[in-house]
């Protein structure tokens, strides 16, 4: 190689560097940046949480009848037990059975409802939603084992009659 050829090799170079730098100035500015400064809405916290798994409602059952119905009535009108009954339990206001007496944790919850979503946090860990709850239960942790649950309980629940509705 000459001297000549080195230069000539060095200006490809420089040359090639210049035109990638060039085509991404240009590419940035043609198309301008799309995530603004401040994002103008932000979702609440309740939206942002994942959604709950879907739960399967036989394999809930199994769940249920191992871990709950020692201390819990799930069929229609089933009395209370060591706890109160779980018939209806979806839907239902927190710490609602006139019949039961709750503890005083969980009755600080009483202005809320029985939701899959409530139900989930406090099957996760009893004594995190109600410290000082009665429910002795060191928790379900699996997403999925909670939302089997959920999905069983749901079933618990009064079936309209047939008749129900016809005049
Ligand atoms: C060792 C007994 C025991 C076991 C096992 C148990 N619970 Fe409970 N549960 C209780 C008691 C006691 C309460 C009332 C808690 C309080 O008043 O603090 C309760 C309360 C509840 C409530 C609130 C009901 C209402 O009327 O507000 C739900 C829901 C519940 N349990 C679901 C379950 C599920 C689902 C399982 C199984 C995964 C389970 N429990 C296992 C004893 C138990």
């Amino acid at each position: 190689m000459t001297g000549r050829d080195l230069n000539r090799a060095a200006l490809s170079v420089l040359l090639s560097i210049s035109i990638v730098v060039g085509c991404r100035a240009l590419a940035l500015a043609a198309v301008p940046a799309t995530a603004p400064a401040n994002p103008a809405f932000v979702m609440p916290d309740q939206q942002r949480e994942e959604a709950l798994p879907k739960g399967d409602a036989a394999r809930g059952e199994d769940i249920v009848n191992s871990s709950c119905s020692f201390c819990h009535s799930l069929t229609r009108g089933g009395g209370d037990s060591a706890g109160p009954a779980l018939f209806g339990v979806v839907g239902r206001p927190v710490a609602s059975i006139a019949s039961y007496t709750y503890s005083g944790a969980l009755k600080q919850h009483a202005a809320q409802t029985w939701t899959p979503r409530l139900l989930s946090d406090w099957l996760k860990a009893p004594s995190h939603f109600a410290p000082g709850t009665r429910m002795s239960l060191a928790g379900i942790s699996d997403p999925g084992q909670r939302a089997d649950i959920i999905a069983f309980l749901q079933t618990l629940h009064e079936q309209p009659s047939p008749t129900e509705h016809s005049p």
